[in-house]
């Protein structure tokens, strides 16, 4: 039996697993060097303690005969799925329960959801965004379109009439540019789907980075988009769950009249056996108030780190967007990006993300993240500057 030709289409290896065989290799080489890694965007801060507290009762209650839980629901509990309403009602956004589905993270569900959609249709998706987008949609055999983000247009790329497109993706703060779209922005794609008819996949998995009030958390901030959107969003980022794996997705009932909805209910069941007990406690924990402060507390603690990196790059001349409403500083690197990423860590033992490996429009960029910790964060500011 041989492998789907869609895969022929894929780049030869994904994206973050390249930087990480290149990283392997030079440390193979470097034993003794102490290399930084402002690469993937993982969080390196412990969990936060009403985290660490829900983990542990719910292992104790699992523990016992009457607390003891089988198979839960593939959507996810109420107790989970309440919650993240309840988080939605602070934001303005009224949602039942039945529209929420917990995920593993949001990877997952960005490329599961084309299993209810027909294969071969059109994705338009913007240039440069994360890699997995793209990957998923050749994967499925789909065609691709892109919006350019390019620094002209601030890297928020606005509707274009004449592209026609069946679903749309966007990722707002932007991973990895950090423009962060305003109401306007988000309006005017509301009304391109709702127009044309395509279905916008709305990627807010760093929505809880936005510092700048007056931009949208959710799109469902604007109105009508229940019926043309889904939103999908992640703990990973929030709350430092990327190895505890937690995440949902919004399908309004809106949709098609509900069978948007009723697809994914039935793709879940039939391929999801749903997330642990024990982490949808966890997850719950996050959505209480001493959670959500603790949560932020860590936020806060990257976001310094970004202005920590932004403040060598000022100091040294070099031109970078982003940072404020996300952990990504994207910066012109002024060469080939693979090239610059040779550069950095061969001589500053720093590893970033090369611009190209989220699109032809990245390149002659670089990303680099806030997520590590304080001390590494300034040993790499320090290490850039000299260079
Ligand atoms: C990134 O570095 O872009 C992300 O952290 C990777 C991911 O979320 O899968």
């Amino acid at each position: 039996m041989n492998v789907s030709k869609t895969f022929e289409n894929l780049t030869p290896s994904y994206l973050f697993a390249e930087v990480a065989a290149r990283v392997a290799a030079y440390k193979a080489q470097h034993s003794e060097s102490k290399v930084i890694s402002l690469g993937i965007g993982d969080v390196t801060l412990p969990l936060i303690p009403p985290v660490v507290e829900a983990l542990k009762s719910a292992a104790e209650e699992m523990g016992t005969r009457e607390g003891f839980r089988g198979y839960g629901p593939e959507q996810g509990y109420s107790f989970l799925r309440g919650a993240v309403a309840n988080y939605y009602a602070g934001k303005g956004v009224s949602l039942k329960e039945e529209e929420i589905f917990i995920s593993d993270g949001a990877k997952s569900d960005l490329g599961n959801l084309l299993d209810i959609f027909p294969r071969g249709i059109t994705a338009l998706i913007p240039d440069p965004v994360y890699p997995a987008y793209v990957d998923a949609n050749i994967m499925s055999g789909n065609k691709l379109a892109y919006a350019k983000a390019l620094p002209e247009n601030g890297f928020l790329p606005m509707p274009d009439a004449a592209v026609k497109a069946d679903v749309i993706y966007i990722c707002s703060p932007n991973n990895p540019t950090g423009a962060a779209y305003d109401m306007r922005g988000l309006k005017a794609w509301v009304d391109y789907a709702l127009n044309t008819g395509a279905l916008i996949v709305y990627d807010a998995a760093y929505e809880r980075f936005i510092s700048d009030k007056t931009l949208p958390t959710t799109i469902f901030s604007v109105p009508d988009a229940k019926y043309c959107a889904v939103e999908v969003c992640s703990l990973s980022k929030m709350a430092g769950f990327t190895g505890l794996r937690c995440g949902w997705t919004v399908v309004p009932e809106q949709l098609q009249s509900g069978v948007v909805n009723a697809a994914w209910l039935r793709r879940q069941c039939v391929k999801f056996n749903g997330v642990p007990y024990i982490v949808q406690r966890a997850a719950q924990a996050v959505f209480t108030p001493e959670g959500l402060l603790a949560a932020d507390k860590n936020l806060a603690y990257y976001k310094e780190n970004a202005c920590i990196i932004a403040n060598a790059l000022k100091e040294k001349g070099v031109r970078y967007f982003g940072g404020e409403n996300s952990p990504y500083i994207w910066m012109e690197c002024g060469m080939p990006s693979w090239e610059y990423f040779d550069k950095l860590l061969n001589t500053a033992q720093v590893v970033g993300t090369p611009g190209a490996g989220f699109g032809a429009g990245g390149e002659g960029f670089f990303r680099l993240t806030a997520f590590n910790s304080r001390e590494n964060t300034l040993e790499a500011a320090e290490r850039i500057k000299k260079m």
